[in-house]
């Protein structure tokens, strides 16, 4: 059984990174971050124009975290946790097949640092440990090629492609499928 209790929040740390709670004096941050044409490319999501819109943004992934609908956390700078680089956690849980679907994005200004492939290592092992997951699957638009080197590189395995799985501003778009194995290791 999945346990999806996150009450205090749990904190990770990697040797750069603090992974905290999305907060909402995070606000300009998560509007720099959700607001970037680059960064939301791939991103099936409204991107967001206003504070008003951030602010929702925070409202949303603090419900998800309350109601155990998901976690994600806001990638910070470890030695200034007020500079946050992205946001990534679980966006979705299967309960009933103890598996959730990863999602990680970051501000273009840290692209190329590393930061997730660091980051993904404390998240897979407190998904795999602390919540029970068995698997965890990624979802990606399959012209994202930056994310799926991440994917492969820390050895998600292909699963699918699933054509025009989706509608989204009037684009049919493709999703390939990825998914990691607590048996195989993190
Ligand atoms: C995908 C993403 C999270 C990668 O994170 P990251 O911490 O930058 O990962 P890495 O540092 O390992 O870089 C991955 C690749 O990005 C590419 N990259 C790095 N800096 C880049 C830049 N400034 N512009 C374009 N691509 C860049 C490189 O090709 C790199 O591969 P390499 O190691 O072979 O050179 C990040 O690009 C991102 O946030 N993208 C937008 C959001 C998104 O699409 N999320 C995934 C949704 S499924």
């Amino acid at each position: 059984m999945l346990n999806l209790h996150f009450n205090p929040f749990p904190e990770l740390r990697t040797r750069r990174l603090l992974l905290r709670q999305v907060l909402p004096t995070d606000v300009e941050a998560v509007m720099k971050i959700r607001g970037n044409e680059e960064a939301m490319r791939y991103i099936p999501r409204p991107r967001a124009k206003t504070t008003e819109d951030a602010l929702a943004v925070v409202k949303m992934l603090t419900d998800g975290i309350k109601e155990g609908k998901s976690i994600n956390w806001a990638v910070s700078n470890i030695h200034n946790p007020s500079e946050i680089y992205g946001i990534m956690g679980y966006v979705n849980f299967y309960p009933e097949l103890n598996k959730a679907e990863i999602g990680y994005m970051l501000h273009p200004d840290y692209w190329g640092k590393a930061y997730v492939p660091e980051a993904i290592v404390e998240v897979e092992k407190f998904g795999f440990e602390q919540i029970n997951l068995q698997s965890i699957e990624a979802k990606i638009d399959p012209r994202n090629g930056n994310s799926r080197k991440i994917l492969l590189r820390n050895n998600y395995q292909f699963n699918k492609l699933v054509e025009k799985e989706m509608t989204f501003q009037d684009e049919e778009l493709d999703s390939e499928y990825y998914i990691k194995h607590k048996s195989l290791g993190i």
